[in-house]
C-alpha cells in the first residue's frame, strides 16, 4: 500500500480539500483508498459527513489505546474508507509526550497488517508536531499543497527540513512527490512567479541526496472553485457534490498525474513489496539505535534558496 502524507504547517492551504478530493478522484479511477484524518480539527471527518460515527473509534483511540487500527476504519463508499478524528485528538500530543517511540505508532500499525487498500492519504494538521511526524514516519511519499501567493514559500524550508530529518532518522524510504498548487488564479503574474521560484528551487535539488530531489510542481493545478468550498457543508466530496465542476476536473487531473508517477516508480522500485517492508524494518532498527527521539529540526534550513 502506498501511503502519502499531505502536509504543510501553514493553515488553510488546501490540505484537507486535497486529501478528500484527490482520494475521491483516485477512488473514481478504481483505486481502493484509505483516508486518515490526523488533524484534531477533524475537518476531513466532517467533510465526508462522518462526525456521528467517529465517536469512540477514531485515530485518537488508535494512537493512545490498544484499539486496533482496523476497528477505527469506517467504510464510506465502496472504494473509500476513513479513519476519522475528533477534537480529542488534540490531547494525543500531550498524552504521547512520555511514550517511547511516539513518532512511529501509526507506522507500526499500518505496517503491522496487510490492508485491502491501494493507497492511503493522511490529512495532517497545520503544524509539524508529533501527529505530523507520525504521518511522515508512516508514509512513502509527501505531497505539499500550497497556495501561490507571496508568502507561500515561507515555511517550505522548515517543512522540507523536517521531512529530511524523518527520512534520515526514521524512514529512509520517504520522498517528496511534489507540490500541488491550490486555489490557483489562472493568469495572475504572482501565481506564475511563485510557481517559477518553486520549480527553480526543486530543479536545483536534482541529483542531490535530499528527499525532494525528484519532486516536482504538479502540472495539474487546482483552480479556485467555489464548489470545492461548498462541498464540505454537504458532507460530500466534489465528485458527489459537483462532478462536472472545475474542482472535480482538476482533482481528476491530479489523480491521473499521481497515478502515472506511482506506476512509473513501481517498475523501478516496488513500493508494495519486500523493499518497503525491509526499509520499514531498517527504519525500526535505526529508530531504536537513536539516542533521542527527533522532535525538532536541528540542521541548517534550506531556506536561502527559497528566499
Ligand atoms: N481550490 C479551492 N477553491 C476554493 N476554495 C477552496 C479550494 N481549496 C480549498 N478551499 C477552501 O479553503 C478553505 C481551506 O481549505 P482546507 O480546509 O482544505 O485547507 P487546510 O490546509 O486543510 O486547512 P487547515 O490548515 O486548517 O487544516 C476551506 O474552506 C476550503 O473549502
Ligand atoms: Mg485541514
Amino acid at each position: 500500500m502506498e501511503c502519502i502524507a499531505i502536509i504543510n504547517q501553514k493553515g488553510g492551504v488546501g490540505k484537507t480539500s486535497t486529501t478528500v478530493n484527490l482520494g475521491a478522484a483516485l477512488a473514481e479511477r478504481g483505486q481502493r483508498v484509505l483516508l486518515i484524518d490526523l488533524d484534531p480539527q477533524g475537518h476531513l471527518t466532517t467533510h465526508l459527513g462522518l462526525d456521528g460515527e467517529a465517536k469512540g473509534a477514531g485515530i485518537y483511540e488508535v494512537l493512545t489505546t490498544d484499539m486496533p487500527l482496523a476497528s477505527a476504519i469506517h467504510l464510506r463508499s465502496p472504494n473509500i474508507s476513513i479513519v476519522p478524528a475528533q477534537i480529542d485528538l488534540a490531547a494525543a500530543e500531550m498524552e504521547l509526550v512520555s511514550v517511547v517511540g511516539r513518532e512511529v505508532i501509526l507506522r507500526d500499525l499500518i505496517y503491522g497488517a496487510a490492508w485491502p487498500f491501494d493507497i492511503a492519504l493522511i490529512d495532517c494538521p497545520p503544524s509539524l508536531g508529533v501527529l505530523t511526524l507520525n504521518a511522515l514516519a508512516a508514509s512513502t511519499r509527501v505531497l505539499v499543497p500550497l497556495q501561490p501567493h507571496f508568502l507561500a514559500l515561507q515555511g517550505v524550508g522548515k517543512l522540507l527540513e523536517t521531512v529530511s530529518l524523518v527520512s534520515r532518522r526514521i524512514n529512509p524510504g520517504l520522498t517528496v512527490a511534489g507540490m500541488v498548487i491550490t486555489m490557483y488564479e489562472t493568469g495572475t503574474r504572482l501565481s506564475g512567479e511563485v510557481i517559477d521560484d518553486l520549480s527553480a528551487f526543486l530543479e536545483s535539488a536534482r541529483n542531490t541526496p535530499v528527499p525532494w530531489s525528484a519532486a516536482k510542481v504538479f502540472d495539474a493545478k487546482i483552480r479556485r472553485n467555489v464548489k470545492l468550498a461548498e462541498s464540505p457543508s454537504y458532507g460530500q466530496s466534489i465528485f458527489e457534490y459537483a462532478p462536472r465542476s472545475n474542482g472535480a476536473l482538476d482533482y481528476l487531473a491530479l489523480a491521473e498525474e499521481l497515478a502515472v508517477m506511482l506506476a512509473g516508480n513501481v517498475a523501478a522500485d516496488p513500493v508494495d513489496g519486500s523493499e518497503t517492508r525491509q526499509s520499514a524494518q531498517a527504519a525500526v532498527a535505526n529508530y531504536r539505535a537513536m539516542p533521542t527521539a527527533p522532535t525538532t529540526a536541528a540542521d541548517k534550513l534550506p531556506t536561502e534558496a527559497l528566499r
